[in-house]
């Protein structure tokens, strides 16, 4: 996170290596796909072909288009290409991005924040008529919070409440727009299944259906039907596309895959938002089959383009177009720029326009010569042009260039309101892991408590790895500006009565360093000693996880399993409470992957839970709500067995464990230590009278019921989930896949009825040639509260 912090004040660029649809996309009123949201269950994905429908007028988009013609036909091919450029500032204050703006040398502006900074370069661009007085619109990784920070948004897909979502999103937009930021580079969409792979921290997990409600809620909360509305941002889905599936979760690496698991897999998120008006795509730096995505016509033209009918704008990734050259796939800068343009990428994020070697502004470097030899053409310019003019103009940069101000800073950034929107979703996204003979929730009248472990009063990392840029982390002032709340701070609070005693026991905490040192141990088992109970707070430093973050060992790093020993051999009461970016294999823990009875006596996963964490984590842990969330991606037992999922396509030999000639490993099971849905809950419920109609068209709709029932002594909240499997159809399909869910509060001893509705949307599937149908064949169905559902006896229904 520093090395992004300070990033806004580099020198150099942060590394050395290297409409014709027009407002189609925009606006729409977004049907988010979930039950969670509206009661009943619906599709993540519509079929390859569905056009996304415009919520802009016909007159309005006339109105845009015409303006944007016009403008158009006054600019030099130079000024052209200039508008297709992202930079970056390489000042403090980004005093030298004025120079380009007024210059008309850059379209759109990456990584400056500061009312008043970004207010400056706005007026050298608006009023120089070199640059024709067009606005610039200042983008941002804007990811999990602006000024009130969220879960990153891991910990938000463990809500499994998209509603939830798209609140925080308002508010990032909110505090975003306030600073003049009208553009955030988020969601980041990407499935993945290997929790190696740092930037799973990022994204929503493993799964599709859960991945695609969350991106197209993600999408309304930063952009309304109406992005150009003060509080809100137009939004980027990114990578696109297959970015989470690099070879051996190594970041940048290749991606290789069949068509059917693109489909099937990977690309419902994108569909999603895109159907939810997503304003811009960003490409990934990946290859994905070969050709690498920053210059790959299948991608960002077939799919997104001719198929989705997208009508925003594709940027690169961070100066991915020179990178061509890199991979060997572009003969130089010019081809880089050739490739890139031609296969659908309007916007180059160069960030450096000012590198002579290598050359980062390709497009703006090259295109005239380019467009001169043939090599591109006016149509492909005018196009890119085109898109990133009208972003401007659905931004309302062109009626209210200086959207930002103090004021608004002052009296939108970091409210209470916001930091209540905060709190409950860090509620949510708490993960109960373990909760033997019910070592929580503990008693509020606890009198001596010990906060041990390096996270337990660790501000900063609390809030993960992505904080934006230009949030202020200087240490006076986390506490007191930030208003961060740690474990530490929360516990004071819910038990006012107790004497908290906090001991990091580790000297240091770092990426380098993450607590090897022992030395401190004594303290904190003294502490433990001395306490009723202790909460230890372990996990991954912030910066373990993230970009260019991907591990090979996914324990808690140091000797952080070393310091819980030691308090646990004290014989005195204690919980763990972790702080990471990804599943890790704690398997010593988490016991036996069924029962969890031999492991650690109680654990709650919180993610990096953000602004209000500390307090979020004190309210579980004393039982002041019930712990509700659900694992968005497994925990494996052991690195060797990922990639792992829990939707994983049938074997001819499944797993059986007497059987060596199984698909199976000679140490472990297969199962994973926790799976996808998992999380226990301070009661406990039941799902049961599950029932579906015994048969439906093959463009049919079924209705789902089943009762859910609080069997505990306590009220609370569960997540019902709905997976199917089909079998005897062309492709195989994977074991289970969820295709519903619904979040269910009830007192104890209360029952509901939960209802789903499939459609052909959630009974087809893509073919390995990327077509969707729907195909006659018998299904399984189950309802629970995890993944493990299908091991009870499914309801079975066919398709005709
Ligand atoms: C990341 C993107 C990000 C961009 C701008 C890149 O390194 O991959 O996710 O939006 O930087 O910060």
């Amino acid at each position: 996170m520093s090395e992004r912090i300070a990033a806004v004040v580099r020198e150099k660029p942060r590394r050395s290596f290297g409409f014709g649809a027009v407002l189609a996309a925009f606006g729409l009123a977004v049907v988010l796909l979930v039950s969670g949201m509206s009661g009943s269950s619906n599709a993540a994905s519509t079929s390859r072909h569905a056009r996304p429908r415009a919520a802009t007028s016909a007159p309005q988009q006339q109105a845009i288009n015409s303006k944007v013609n016009a403008l158009l036909g006054q600019l030099t091919v130079a000024e052209k290409f200039g508008q297709l450029e992202m930079a970056g500032p390489s000042t403090a204050n980004g005093s030298d991005l004025a120079a380009l703006a007024a210059a008309g040398k850059i379209g759109t502006v990456l990584d400056l924040t500061g009312v008043d900074n970004i207010n400056a370069v706005q007026k050298a661009a608006v009023s120089s008529a070199m640059n024709h007085h067009i606005p610039l619109i200042f983008g941002l990784d804007v990811i999990h919070g602006y000024r009130t920070m969220f879960p990153v948004p891991l910990g938000e897909a463990a809500s499994w409440d998209p509603t939830q979502v798209a609140n925080d999103e308002s508010v990032s937009a909110d505090e975003a727009a306030a600073d003049g930021i009208k553009w955030t580079f988020n969601p980041m969409v990407d499935i993945s299944r290997d929790p190696r792979w740092g930037r799973v921290v990022e994204g929503a997990g493993e799964d599709p259906f859960l991945g695609s409600a969350i991106a197209a809620a993600k999408v309304k909360g930063y952009q309304g039907n109406d992005f150009s509305a003060p509080d809100k941002v137009a939004a980027t889905i990114k990578h696109f596309g297959g970015y989470g599936a690099p070879v051996a979760g190594r970041e940048y690496n290749t991606v290789d895959m069949s068509t059917q698991q693109l489909f099937n897999d990977y690309l419902p998120p994108y569909k999603a938002a895109v159907d939810a008006g997503a304003a811009t795509v960003m490409s990934s730096f990946n290859s994905l089959n070969g050709v690498p995505n920053t210059a790959n016509p299948y991608l960002l033209t077939q799919i997104l383009r001719d198929e989705w009918g997208f009508g925003g704008a594709t940027l690169s990734d961070y100066q991915a177009v020179q990178e061509l050259e890199e991979f060997g796939y572009a003969a130089d800068g010019a081809d880089a720029a050739r490739l890139a343009l031609t296969a659908g990428e309007n916007i180059e994020m160069a960030v450096s326009m000012t590198s002579t070697n290598p050359v980062y502004d390709t497009y703006a470097t090259y295109g005239p010569t380019l467009l001169h030899e043939g090599k591109i053409t006016m149509t492909e310019l005018n196009d890119a042009v085109r898109h990133v003019l009208t972003l401007k103009y659905l931004a309302g940069m062109f009626s209210d260039p200086y959207q930002g101000s103090d004021a608004r800073v002052a009296s939108e950034e970091l409210t209470p309101a916001n930091q209540a929107v905060a709190l409950q979703t860090a509620e949510e996204s708490l993960v109960l892991l373990n909760n033997n003979n019910h070592a929580l929730p503990l008693s509020s009248s606890t009198s001596k408590i010990a906060v041990v472990g390096p996270l337990g009063d660790d501000a900063l990392d609390q809030l993960g790895p992505d904080v934006p840029i230009g949030y202020d982390t200087t240490p006076a002032d986390l506490k007191t500006t930030d208003k961060i709340v740690t474990v530490s701070d929360g516990i004071k609070t819910a038990d006012p009565g107790a004497t908290v005693t906090t001991v990091s026991g580790c000297t240091t905490f770092t990426v380098a360093d993450p607590c090897n040192e022992t030395s401190g141990f004594g303290a904190a088992v003294a502490a433990a000693q001395a306490a009723d109970v202790t909460v230890i707070v372990v996990g991954e430093p912030a910066g373990d996880s993230g970009e260019a973050s991907s591990r090979t060992a996914l324990d808690l790093p140091g000797a952080q399993e070393e310091l819980i020993s030691d308090i646990k051999a004290t014989g005195k009461p204690y919980v763990i409470v972790l702080m990471n970016g990804r599943p890790l294999t704690i398997p010593e823990l988490g016991g036996d992957p069924t029962t969890h009875a031999d492991g650690a006596p109680a654990m709650l996963e919180a993610w990096y839970p953000g602004t209000t964490g500390g307090t979020a984590v004190a309210n579980a842990l004393f039982g002041k709500f019930d712990p509700s969330g659900k694992l968005p991606m497994s925990f494996p037992q052991n690195v060797g067995q990922i990639p792992m999922s829990y939707d994983e396509l049938p074997t001819g030999r499944p797993y059986d464990p007497n059987n060596k000639y199984t698909s199976r490993y000679l140490d472990v099971s297969n199962a994973p230590e926790y799976p996808f849905g998992y999380g226990l809950s301070y009661t406990s419920f039941s799902v049961s009278n599950v029932s579906a109609p015994s048969s439906v068209s093959r463009n049919g709709t079924i209705h789902v019921t089943a009762t859910v029932t609080n069997t505990g002594s306590a009220a609370g909240t569960d997540v019902a989930q709905l997976y199917i499997h089909e079998s005897d159809t062309t492709i195989l399909q994977p074991v289970e896949k969820l295709e519903g869910f619904k979040r269910v509060s009830l007192p104890a001893g209360q029952s509901t009825t939960v209802r789903f509705t499939l459609g052909p949307q959630n009974l087809g599937f893509y073919n390995n040639n990327g077509q969707f149908a729907v195909e006659p064949g018998t299904f399984d169905l189950w309802v629970g509260d995890s993944s493990t559902a299908d091991t009870g006896t499914p309801t079975m229904f066919t398709v005709g």
